[in-house]
Parts: structure tokens; C-alpha cells; sequence
């Protein structure tokens, strides 16, 4: 009798097609998953549409993905960071973030080797070191600042560490980590020889006085560091799947050999519109974010409106929120109770922790704010209901 396969037999289905389908049946506004309701901007779309129509781009692209795309992801990195990025060598395209940290997993992390996971974390992490066959290690975030205990942290370095998952601004609970918290993972990566794979998607979405500082580009962490992004939330088309990974020639080649038979190329039109969005001048990304940090203070009022605690984020577009006060029950329950008998739907934070920290969240969920206007005034004045 077929059976399948041991490695996935731990694995549950995705939280966020869990809420997506109870949303659909409850005809509850979607705040869960980060997948905005508006589209992408016309011109980035157009240059996708002319990629298609011109009839140059609907075959295999070079596997590493088309040269205008991989030095648009150099001059971007230059241009925000001022890194020196190898367009031939340093640079690969994929199928999104997700698959750029995959194949990074799987060409940079032998099976048995640990890598450190910083939660809460974004739910293809673990199950891509578990498919690697690797073993991760976990050390938390602590509310109410959502920072790591320096000393937890060594703890979890031993001689086994190959590498350690970061992501900065972060999901879910809109930190962007500061240059002192990325220095003491940057020494501590040094010290014990172990990789970082950065995972940056968020890096143009930042509010206030917060800066996004690349791993990269501490003292000594270009060379072991791969930085992950891609054009799903810059851009407004997450439905695009196209990413990309870059480094150190050293390390791409082991993220090259692992992403050729993983998926071997990203979809080719859309990387003549990622190379076309990339370049897009500085005014682009400041009303990006101009336009984020209004729907996150709308967010923000409406939440506090209904008797949720936040704390502002300082970077992505997602918001934790406190309903100890107005919900006697765990994150699970009160997800429920949102989307049922208030027709609201948000995030439980436990699915990003593991077993052991979960409770570290209990009664926190995520909201996203990359909704219209209207759609995050109609979640208010339903969430006006709650504690009634
Ligand atoms: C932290 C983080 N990493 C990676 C991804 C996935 O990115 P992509 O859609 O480009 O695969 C997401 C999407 O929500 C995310 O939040």
C-alpha cells in the first residue's frame, strides 16, 4: 500500500489556507494572510504584459535568472545599501523568497547540522530545515519588546551550528532589529563559523525613525551572509512568486546547485518587470511607504478602538495584538471567535512558535493592514463589537 513519506508526516496544512477557507465560509475581511487586496502599480504590470506580448520571454530563462534582473538586484542593493553585489556570480532569481530560502537550506546546511530559528518565524522555515534534514534550534522573541536574551542566544550556538535563520524587518511581530541586536547575532555567527541566511522581504516596508540594516553589511558578515527578498511585497504582486538570493560567490554556488533542481529558473516574464521595478526611482519606495505607514496608524486606531493592545510596528505590515482584555481564551479560540461572530480574520501567533514557546504568545494574534482603506475602516467598525 503507498504511504507517505515520513519526512512530511509532521507537517499540518498552512495556518493561512486554515483561516483563508474558515474567512471564504464566514464572509469574514481577510486581516490574515499578508496578501494585499489592491494591485500592483500599472506600470510594473504593463512591463510584465509587453514581456509576454514581445514574444522574447515565454521560454526557460538562464537558470540563475535574465542578466537585467540579477544586476537590477546589485544595483538595488548598491543603490539602498551600498553593497558590492556580483551580477554574474553573486546573484540568483528564484521562485520567490520562499524558494531562495530553500535552496539556500539545501546548499548551504548538511543533513545533521543545526540551525538557530529565531521566533516567532515564518512558517516554511522549519519545515525546510526538517526536509533538509537538519535540526533546528530554537530561541525566542520575548514580549512586550520582542527582542532575544543575548545569553539565550550563545546558549544555542554549539559546534554543530551551520546557520542561523534571520529575518529583519519581521514577520509577525514588526521589529525591525536594531544595529546593536544584529551585532551581537553578527559576533556570535563569527565566533562560531555559521552562515546566515537573511531574509530581508520586507526591507522597503519601514516606518518612522526605523532604519532596515542588511546582516550584510555589518563588519565581516558579507562573506557569510545570503540576503533573501523579492518583488511580492515591494511591489505590491506577491502572486508573482519571483525572488531572489544574493552573497558571496562562495555561497551562491551552493544556493545555484541546490536551486537547479529545486525549481532550475523563475518565471522569465516577470523578471523583465522585477528588472523594470527594481530600478524604479526613490520616489517610488518613499510613497510606498508613506502610503503603509497611513493604513498602519488606521489599523492601529481601529485595534485600540476595540480594546486591543499594540505596540506600533516599526517595519513590515503586520500588527500584534493583545485580547486578554477582551477575550477569555488562547490565540486559537479567539481567531475563531473573530472570524465566526465578529467577521474579522486574523493570524494566531502559536503556529510561528514552537511547542516549547508557545506559550510566549498566547494571547497575541497578527493583523495585516496591506487592505484598502475601506476594507481596514469595515474591519474596525466591525471589531467595534468585540467586548460587546
Ligand atoms: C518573512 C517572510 N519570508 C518570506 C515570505 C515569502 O515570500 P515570497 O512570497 O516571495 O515567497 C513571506 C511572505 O509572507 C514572509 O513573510
Amino acid at each position: 500500500m503507498p504511504t507517505t513519506a515520513a519526512r512530511v508526516s509532521s507537517f499540518g496544512t498552512t495556518i493561512f489556507s486554515e483561516i483563508n477557507d474558515l474567512a471564504l465560509q464566514h464572509r469574514a475581511i481577510n486581516l490574515g494572510q499578508g496578501r494585499p487586496d489592491f494591485d500592483g502599480p500599472a506600470d510594473i504590470i504593463m512591463a510584465e504584459v509587453n514581456a509576454l506580448n514581445s514574444g522574447q520571454h515565454n521560454q526557460y530563462p538562464p537558470g540563475i535568472g535574465i542578466r537585467s534582473m540579477r544586476q537590477a538586484v546589485a544595483a538595488h542593493a548598491a543603490r539602498f545599501y551600498g553593497l558590492e553585489v556580483d551580477p554574474e556570480a553573486g546573484v540568483i532569481i528564484t521562485a520567490g523568497a520562499t524558494e531562495a530560502i530553500f535552496s539556500s537550506i539545501l546548499g548551504l546546511v548538511d543533513p545533521g547540522d543545526e540551525v538557530i530559528v529565531i521566533e516567532p518565524y515564518f512558517d516554511s522555515y522549519v519545515p525546510n530545515i526538517v526536509m533538509a534534514n537538519a535540526v533546528p534550534v530554537y530561541v525566542p522573541l520575548r514580549p512586550p519588546d520582542w527582542t532575544f536574551d543575548p545569553d539565550e542566544l550563545r546558549r544555542a550556538f554549539t559546534p554543530r551550528t551551520r546557520a542561523l535563520l534571520l529575518n529583519t524587518p519581521h514577520n509577525p511581530t514588526g521589529r525591525v532589529f536594531s544595529r546593536e541586536e544584529l551585532l551581537t547575532i553578527a559576533a556570535l555567527c563569527q565566533q562560531h563559523d555559521v552562515t546566515v541566511i537573511s531574509d530581508e522581504v520586507y526591507e522597503h516596508l519601514v516606518f518612522d525613525d526605523a532604519r532596515h540594516i542588511p546582516m550584510a553589511t555589518l563588519p565581516g558578515m558579507f562573506e557569510r551572509t545570503v540576503t533573501v527578498s523579492s518583488l511580492g511585497k515591494t511591489f505590491s504582486v506577491t502572486g508573482w512568486k519571483v525572488g531572489w538570493v544574493f552573497g558571496p560567490s562562495a555561497l551562491l554556488a551552493g544556493v545555484g546547485r541546490a536551486h537547479q533542481f529545486v525549481t532550475f529558473c523563475a518565471h522569465h516574464p516577470a523578471q523583465v518587470a522585477g528588472a523594470y521595478a527594481l530600478n524604479l526611482p526613490g520616489t517610488y519606495y518613499e510613497e510606498f511607504q508613506t502610503m503603509y505607514a497611513a493604513k498602519r496608524d488606521r489599523l492601529l486606531r481601529g485595534l485600540s478602538a476595540a480594546g486591543l493592545k499594540t505596540r506600533a510596528p516599526e517595519g513590515t505590515y503586520f500588527v500584534l495584538a493583545d485580547f486578554s482584555e477582551v477575550f477569555d481564551g488562547d490565540d486559537l479560540a479567539f481567531t475563531h471567535h473573530l472570524i465566526t461572530e465578529i467577521g474579522v480574520a486574523c493570524i494566531p501567533t502559536s503556529p510561528f512558535f514552537s511547542p516549547q514557546h508557545r506559550s510566549l504568545a498566547a494571547t497575541q494574534v497578527r493583523f495585516t493592514f496591506c487592505k484598502t482603506d475601506e476594507m481596514l475602516e469595515e474591519a474596525a467598525s466591525r471589531l467595534a463589537r468585540l467586548g460587546h
